[in-house]
């Protein structure tokens, strides 16, 4: 099976489209000021855009390199370029995150479904910051809705997979992403014009050095990985699909750039909001959708504003959840020799099963806790904390050490059509700084040195 009858990108901008819409979504926008409210601030931005520079970008281009060197998904890739060795497992561990990300992302997504049928409705008019906090919670502690909008979610991310790439995720990942980013300029416009703004500024993008911990360190890096995308083979998946003539190391940095300017442009609509109304920064998962209905109710036209953005937050959320179906959906039809079809359906269907436990986390399977983190919790740390740091460590280090030069040149330069005159920076890094920068963070993280 061979380049001609495998699926690919039909555009040099659906590439990029389409991996800046992997990397762009919940995690910019939910995720990022959540984490970023409790870890103190301008000191995360800070540490969190130094790894993103360092480590994230070479970890982005491994995964590209690898990924369209051999054709495959991240487990078949691996076990093509070193066959015999165990470097497949590192495709197996991506495969796991996978499910676990799938599980707990899914279920965020389908709150973006709640709130975009509330903006709809007209759900938040008139409501008081303390009614909106209580309207979430509820909501979330509730049984039957975070769990059926979880699988509506699920079952549109399936429907999409299924049509394929050139047909289902390029063709709306294009036309939608460059309508979210306007939108998240308009809301900094209001966000920054609230009475009080200049505390959450002050907040966002001054480094308070006295709250730098291990932990904040772990947690920016981890946050890192899990914007970009990176760490378990999504990228090498999508690198799978990008044809022969692209640059991978222009597309590697613009979506970088892309993904992190988003990041950026969600804090400074967020936290004035956090400040002026009285929130809580660290008031974790909830607080985008906390902050949020609060923002459209300041602003003129916010019933049109929060209905377009509710939906174009549920776009990007599902231009991410695509991309991590379609890493399990790769495997399985490649390594079972199943169709695209029957793999889709398996892999839904275990993700579904896993999804309604975290959908439960502060509902019916609240119970569940280990040590003050639910279910949700568990699955947000494990991954994005542990196992996509693990998994970038060992795609770096085998670019870096085993892949071979001339291989990795051949990707960079396509095949000698164009100049890569990064690669020695490159290899530098992937050798060298990354691996390091990642394994001291980690092992500082998690307590261990
Ligand atoms: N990067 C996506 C986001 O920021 C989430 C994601 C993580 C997608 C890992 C694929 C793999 O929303």
């Amino acid at each position: 099976m061979e380049t001609g009858q495998r699926d690919s990108f039909g555009s040099r901008f659906g590439v990029i489209a389409a991996a800046a819409g992997s990397a762009i979504g919940l995690g910019n926008i939910w995720r990022f000021p959540y984490v970023l409210g409790e870890n103190g601030g301008g000191i995360f931005l800070l540490i969190y855009l130094l790894l993103v520079a360092m480590v994230g970008i070479p970890v982005m281009l491994s995964e590209f390199t690898i990924g369209r060197s051999t054709q495959r998904n991240p487990y078949g890739a691996f076990r093509r370029l070193a066959p015999e060795k165990p470097w497949f497992l590192v495709g197996l561990m991506g495969i796991v995150a996978a499910f676990m990300i799938l599980a707990f992302y899914t279920v965020v997504a389908g709150w973006t479904l709640e709130y975009l049928y509330q903006a709809v409705i007209n759900g938040f008019r008139g409501l008081s910051s303390d009614e909106i906090n209580v309207m979430f919670d509820h909501f979330r502690a509730g049984t039957f809705r975070p769990i059926l909008w979880f699988l509506i979610f699920m079952f549109m991310t399936a429907w999409i997979v299924v049509s394929g790439i050139r047909k289902g995720i390029e063709k709306y990942t294009k036309v939608l992403m460059p309508f979210l980013f306007v939108l998240i300029l308009v809301m900094d416009v209001r966000a920054v014009t609230l009475p009080g703004a200049m505390e959450g500024l002050k907040f966002l993008f001054r480094p308070d050095f006295s709250k730098v911990s291990a932990e904040t360190i772990l947690e920016a890096l981890g946050q890192g990985f899990f914007s970009l995308s990176i760490g378990m083979g999504t990228l090498i998946t999508y690198g799978s699909y990008i044809n022969k003539k692209e640059r991978l190391g222009n597309a590697a940095l613009n979506v970088t750039i892309a993904d992190t300017l988003i990041a950026v442009l969600a804090g400074i609509a967020i936290f004035p909001a956090v400040f002026a109304f009285g929130i809580e920064p660290g008031a974790g998962t909830g607080l985008v959708f906390k902050t949020l209905p609060l923002i459209f109710q300041e602003m003129p036209g916010g019933y049109i504003f929060s209905v377009i953005f509710f939906l174009l937050l549920a776009i990007a959320a599902l231009t991410s959840t695509i991309s991590v179906l379609e890493v399990i959906v790769a495997f399985f039809s490649e390594e079972l020799n199943i169709t695209r079809r029957a793999a889709t359906l398996l892999a839904t269907a275990a993700v579904a099963i896993l999804g309604i436990f975290a959908a439960g986390s502060w509902g019916w399977f609240a119970g569940m806790h280990v040590k003050n983190q639910n279910f949700f919790g568990i699955l947000d740390f494990t991954t994005a904390n542990i196992l996509l740091p693990l998994g970038g460590f060992f795609i770096v280090i085998f670019v870096g050490w085993f892949m071979g030069t001339d291989r990795v040149r051949a990707e960079l330069t396509n095949r000698g059509e164009i100049k890569a005159a990064y690669m020695p920076v490159f290899v530098f890094l992937v050798r060298f700084v990354a691996p390091l920068a990642i394994a001291l963070v980690f092992m500082n993280g998690l307590g261990w040195i």
